[in-house]
């Protein structure tokens, strides 16, 4: 993952951020635009060449961490693996970018999903993902196509869709879109759930429904942002939209080392872990809009709304949500969440709110 970060940091520091204030609207888009906010030619069509598909795969994992790799070519076969059983629930696991199903973030969470039960399939699709940022939001629409091809030949092997949840982190969340577009299109069902870890934000963030993550894609949208003027994205893009600490900027347990862009996009990871691990712990509370949450002034709502994140999440809620958290793993509040005095926010503004300045040398 180190690798992976220092690949993420350089590509962006090299990239010369282009933001847009073209569509400025604080009410509704929440402000400022963001990093990268349009690319230029990204939504041109793409395809992938038949001698290409080769490269996409899916690794199967289970039996206790066995796995086992197909191609977009045998893939059917996956109904007949060992490690499947299309009783249970199953999981896709739609890769970020720069990403492979060989590197930590994908194993860390295989490994939590299988523990709790589930069938998990990791997209490997780490050829499409590791070219030039901007190509890559391309390809992830085909790769989407072809994915959803194969999840729609194993409803015939007994995949119902009811039961196929699909978790993507990044780059990750818009390919999860794509495929559950296609898969609607090839069967006329919905894939049960998205979760949408830290949908990004570069070359997406002025595109519509039909070019991103979208709530219309599956039963349930559950979308979780740390970092949305940076590599995430500030729109709500599901029933329910989630903003951590407001969703820009995360708490660092560093004093004077503040947890910037890279720092609070990947923050997603260890929360959605603990997460898992602590299935009523995080709660968040319900705002009127992404301004409010993101200025984290949402506790003095009235009646006050509650949701609890994470795999248990009451479906039948919608709308956007503060959740405040600590700075640290196992990061979560309880309903001490729910108080203002537990704002981390407070803290940062409070730094400001004195006469005194402090000097480090
Ligand atoms: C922003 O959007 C809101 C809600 O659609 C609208 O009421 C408001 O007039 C818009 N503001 C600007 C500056 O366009
Ligand atoms: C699929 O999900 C969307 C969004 O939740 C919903 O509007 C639509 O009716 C669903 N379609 C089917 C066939 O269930
Ligand atoms: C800050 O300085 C102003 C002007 O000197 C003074 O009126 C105010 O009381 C001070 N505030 C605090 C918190 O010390």
């Amino acid at each position: 993952m180190f690798k992976c970060v220092l690949l993420y940091v350089n590509l962006f520091l090299i990239l010369a951020p282009y933001v847009s204030m073209a569509d400025y609207n604080r009410t509704t888009l929440g402000y400022p635009a963001g990093l990268m906010s349009i690319c230029p030619g990204s939504t041109k069509p793409a395809t992938i060449p038949k001698s290409q598909l080769k490269y996409l795969s899916f690794v199967v994992q289970g039996n206790g961490r066995s796995r086992y790799k197909y191609s977009y070519w045998n893939a059917k076969n996956i109904a007949n693996d060992p490690r499947i059983n299309f009783k249970r629930k199953t999981l896709l696991v739609a890769i970020g970018y720069l990403d492979s199903p060989n590197l930590p973030i994908s194993a860390m969470f295989a490994n939590e999903y299988e523990d709790r039960g589930y069938n998990v399939i990791l997209v490997d699709n780490q050829r499409f993902a590791t070219v030039h940022y901007h190509l890559a939001t391309r390809l992830m629409r085909p790769v989407g196509k072809h994915v959803a091809e194969v999840l729609a030949q194993l409803t015939q092997y007994g995949l119902d869709p009811s039961t196929l949840e699909i978790l993507g982190f990044s780059l990750g969340c818009h390919t999860a879109g794509f495929i559950a577009k296609h898969f609607q299109t090839f069967t006329g069902r919905n894939i049960s759930s998205i979760t949408a870890l830290e949908p990004s934000g570069p070359c997406f963030r002025y595109l519509g429904p039909k070019d991103r993550l979208d709530a219309s894609d599956a039963d349930f949208v559950q979308v979780i942002h740390t970092n949305i003027d940076g590599y995430g994205m500030a729109t709500p893009m599901g029933h329910v939209d989630i903003y951590v600490n407001g969703g820009e900027y995360q708490p660092s347990d560093i004093s004077i080392y503040p947890c910037t862009t890279t720092c609070s996009h990947f923050r997603i990871l260890p929360i959605w872990i603990s997460a898992l691990k602590n299935p009523r712990k995080f709660i968040a509370m319900k705002c009127r809009d992404i301004q409010q949450a993101r200025d984290a002034q949402c506790y003095g709502n009235v009646p006050l709304e509650t949701i609890v994140m994470g795999l248990g999440i009451d479906r039948r809620k919608r709308g956007i949500f503060y959740l405040a958290t600590t700075m640290e793993y196992p990061f979560y509040l309880g309903t001490k969440g729910l108080k203002e005095e537990y704002v981390y926010w407070k803290r940062m503004t409070n730094i400001n709110s004195g006469n005194e300045t402090e000097i480090y040398t």
